[in-house]
């Protein structure tokens, strides 16, 4: 159906049978009835536009801020059903990838739609590793920046210039050119992450080393010295690609909706992924791990936690790490992370924050505050702790959630770009403002 073309109106006496896929509205400023067409338990919002006082009328529109309870596409990527707890890439549960699956290998799920035969993987993963190099002008970049700049700052910032040196992503419409600028950004994340890190220690960069494993690559770049060969630690550098395929793609959140929207302007994809970043550093999305980690900070031992939760059902603060805007359960990753925890611990010693983290779970869940509220915890609230114990300050937890999640946002933009019924994205506006008036000149203001 053409989202532009509302649905004929139906006669005014005609009464519509309980057996059809449609919706009767009955207008009552007008009396006037209305069948709505209902496809996939949806109906279009166009096809309220017919709803209309009297000719020359704008039509109805709804209201929805905050897009509670708008589909603004179709998707075939990731399906998650928040009640139940669920989270599919590509019809394959999240447990199954994170156990059997690497992160590369999701990756190439989410974008291509299919798991890559051997031959296709060893494609996909040497095309990527070897686009993990950055041009040296961006190391001069980076230097610019001051000693304790935020790695999501210098990261958005990066990512933005790359897109001065490939003007060849311009070209969004030719596949080959969107396949380039795929390999280039997931190669290219963790480089600009990790040289941000080196910078802000005053370390030399450390260069990619093409022999390692993408997880291992990225550990050799953040925290390699003097040894000529960096080994990374096997529980380590399994637990961070984990953590990479959980967080690789999560449907319409905030960052995937500003990659959508941005990129909806026909803008090449490196000036997007800016934006779907910028999106996820708030605390409320993917900067959510840095606040658990300071908020455990700030709440310091297990005793104290009761008077934190009080004041969070005060309404003073929220609960870092809690609630979700579809999961109305646990979140299916949180329950994977909080294993992976340990694993970490075993190699890396107990971070002691765990024991607070534990006491303010077992608080919420059983408090009719968080009960009634269906406030669960949600993918951050132990990643800072694996994060912290595998040696990252604080202000690398956003990035660690940007590098994996430029899968995801790749393959939105794509959809997107392909779906013939979207257009430049334009929301409406409910207009409250002031009436048409004339100007007044500066004299004559009161
Ligand atoms: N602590 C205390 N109360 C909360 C929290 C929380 N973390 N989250 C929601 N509530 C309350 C909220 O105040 C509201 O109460 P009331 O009905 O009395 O007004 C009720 O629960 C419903 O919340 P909401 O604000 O309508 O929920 P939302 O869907 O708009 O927000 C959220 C979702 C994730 C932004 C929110 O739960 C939150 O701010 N959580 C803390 C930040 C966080 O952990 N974010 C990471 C999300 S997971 C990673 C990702 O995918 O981004």
């Amino acid at each position: 159906m053409n989202p532009s073309k509302p649905a004929a109106a139906a006669a005014p006496e005609e009464t519509p049978t309980a057996t059809r896929d449609s919706l009767s509205i009955t207008d009552n400023r007008t009396g006037r009835k209305y069948e709505i067409p209902i496809k996939h338990d949806t109906i279009r919002a166009m096809d309220l536009r017919q709803i209309k006082v009297k000719d020359g009328d704008f039509g109805m529109i709804s209201y929805d801020p905050a897009f509670t309870n708008t589909a603004s596409c179709i998707s075939r990527v990731t399906f998650i059903d928040g009640d139940k707890g669920i989270l599919e890439y590509r019809g394959y549960p999240i447990e199954e990838l994170a156990e059997k699956g690497t992160y590369l290998e999701t990756a190439y799920l989410i974008l291509h739609g299919e798991l890559p035969t051997r031959t296709q993987l060893e494609d996909w993963t040497y095309h990527v590793i070897h686009h993990t190099f950055i041009h040296e002008s961006i190391k001069k970049f980076l230097d610019g920046f001051h000693y304790d700049a935020h790695p999501m700052g210098m990261l958005i910032s990066t990512v933005a210039a790359l897109s001065t040196f490939y003007p060849d992503a311009k070209d969004i419409f030719n596949p080959d050119s969107r396949r380039k600028q795929t390999y280039r950004l997931i190669g290219k994340m963790p480089t600009l992450s990790a040289f941000a890190y080196r910078h802000s220690l005053g370390m030399p960069y450390a260069y990619p080393d093409n022999d390692l494993t993408y997880p291992a690559n990225f550990l050799n770049m953040l925290f390699r010295t003097t040894e000529l060969k960096y080994h990374a630690n096997p529980t380590l550098e399994r637990a961070l690609d984990i953590l990479f395929i959980l967080h690789a793609e999560h449907e319409q959140n905030c960052s995937s909706t500003a990659m959508r929207g941005v990129g909806s302007s026909h803008v090449d994809p490196y000036s997007a992924i800016a934006a779907a970043t910028a999106a996820l550093y708030g605390p409320l999305h993917g900067g959510a791990n840095e606040a658990v980690l300071r908020m455990l900070v700030d709440i310091g031992s297990v005793d104290k936690v009761p008077a934190y939760i009080k004041g969070v059902k005060a309404g003073e603060r929220k609960l870092m790490g809690f609630g979700h805007r579809v999961y109305k359960n646990y979140d299916p990753r949180a329950r994977i992370v909080k294993h992976i925890a340990y694993e970490v611990f075993d190699v890396m010693g107990r971070n002691p924050m765990i024991d607070i983290a534990l006491e303010v779970e077992r608080i919420a869940l059983e408090d009719d505050y968080f009960i009634s509220r269906r406030l669960y915890p949600n993918v951050d609230f132990y990643t800072g702790l694996i994060y912290q114990s595998m040696g990252f300050p604080v202000t690398m937890f956003p990035v660690l959630f940007a590098i994996p999640r430029t899968a995801g946002w790749i393959a939105q933009w794509e959809e997107m770009l392909l779906d013939p019924e979207q257009k430049i994205s334009r929301p409406r506006q409910v207009y409250l403002g002031a009436a048409r008036r004339s100007y007044v000149g500066i004299d004559n203001r009161s």
